[in-house]
């Protein structure tokens, strides 16, 4: 059995996938979750311990128990609606929590974390694509707690020789193939993403996406986006940390895939894909959407040695379908959220 990894959130969608590529990639795979937002359903690889990252006590004894080489952290609140309303609960899980487990990993000696940023910490884009040198200047809280997590990054690698990547990715989609027999996917209760609203939509005629502007100077003026296959994140992470491992200096990635997709193509790649009709509504323009975000991540190519495996819209598309269905199965129907689609992550 490889190093052991810490897999803070790993209950959830993104921090799944990571702890099933880190268990086929051999490492020995500790999830820690307080299944706020994430599934019990999903905690299927390696060891895991239910905790809160605001109980400094529980992290204390979890590093001092076991032999932890490096920490993937993905623990966060992620709603941008959300956290316009209720900042205070973003600063205390994102920021606050994030601070208690940065210290109990000086305090331990535990010297490489990989942090989930996001494209949201560049706010407004002055140009396309985005590189990561693109100034941050996030344009919500959501985006704003995680920029104060890369700064946190930055100087506890300053003052206490933490080593860290930050990885800023577009937005995350798709699933692990049903063939892989893995049985986890997108699962976000209220979902906000547009793929899996498009999807569920395609599942229950009843539902219907709303599509919020169709008068942006973009190609068919819907809203054009960055989608990235969540296997790839999650391989991007095991080179990211492999990378520390071996010495490398600190460094921020975006994790897209350089292509973006409008709305529209989203919605008539899932009509073809699922062979069904996806009921749309127009509806107004919302403050805050950039017409385009699109990544930059010739970086992480490079640098990383990073090679999206399900660059493709349609395979993205294809293997979220395969688990709607199954998630479906599993409670009894496709989620209760109002089908109001996200275009910032
Ligand atoms: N989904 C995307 O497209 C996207 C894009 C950019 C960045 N991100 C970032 O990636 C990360 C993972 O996103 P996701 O979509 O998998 O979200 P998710 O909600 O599915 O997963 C988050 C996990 O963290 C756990 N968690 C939250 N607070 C915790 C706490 N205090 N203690 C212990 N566990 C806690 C939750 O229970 C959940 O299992 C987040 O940090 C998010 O900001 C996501």
């Amino acid at each position: 059995m490889g190093k052991t990894i810490l897999v803070v959130g790993g209950a959830g969608y993104i921090g799944a996938h990571a702890a099933l590529a880190l268990h086929n990639a051999q490492y020995d795979v500790l999830v820690f979750d307080n299944l706020s937002t994430g599934h019990a359903e999903f905690l299927r690889f390696g060891r895991h311990v239910l905790g809160d990252l605001a109980d400094r006590a529980a992290l204390d004894a979890l590093f001092a128990s076991n032999a932890i080489a490096g920490v993937m952290h993905f623990a966060a609140f992620a709603c941008v609606g959300e956290s316009v309303s209720d900042p205070a609960k973003y600063y205390r899980n994102n920021v606050a929590n994030t601070l208690n487990l940065l210290e109990c990993m000086r305090d331990h000696e535990v010297r490489h974390c990989i942090f989930s940023s996001t494209c949201a910490t560049y706010g407004v884009p002055e140009k396309l694509p985005l590189e990561e040198s693109h100034p941050q200047a996030p344009i919500n809280p959501y985006g704003r707690t995680k920029l104060n997590v890369e700064w946190m990054l930055q100087d506890f690698a300053g003052a206490y020789g933490l080593g860290y990547s930050a990885l800023r990715y577009f937005n995350a989609a798709g699933a692990v193939p049903a063939e892989w027999r893995a049985d986890i996917g997108e699962w976000h209760e209220p979902e906000t993403h547009l793929i899996p609203l498009v999807l569920q939509a395609a599942l229950d005629e009843q539902r219907t996406v709303r599509i919020f502007g169709t008068d942006y100077e973009t190609r068919d003026g819907t809203c054009v986006r960055d989608y990235i296959h969540v296997c790839d994140l999650a391989d991007a992470h095991i080179l990211a940390l492999e990378r520390l491992f071996a010495g490398e200096e600190n460094s921020s990635f975006n994790l897209g895939n350089g292509q973006g997709y409008s709305v529209q193509e989203v919605i008539d790649c899932a009509r073809t894909a699922t062979g069904r009709n996806v009921a749309v509504k127009k509806a107004p323009r919302r403050p805050g959407d950039p017409p385009s975000l699109v990544g930059d991540a010739r970086k992480a190519l490079h640098e990383l040695g990073w090679q999206p495996k399900f660059a493709e819209l349609d395979s993205i598309v294809r293997t979220a379908w395969a688990w709607e269905q199954r998630r479906a199965a599993y409670t009894g129907s496709s989620s209760d959220a109002s089908l109001e689609m996200s275009n910032t992550v």
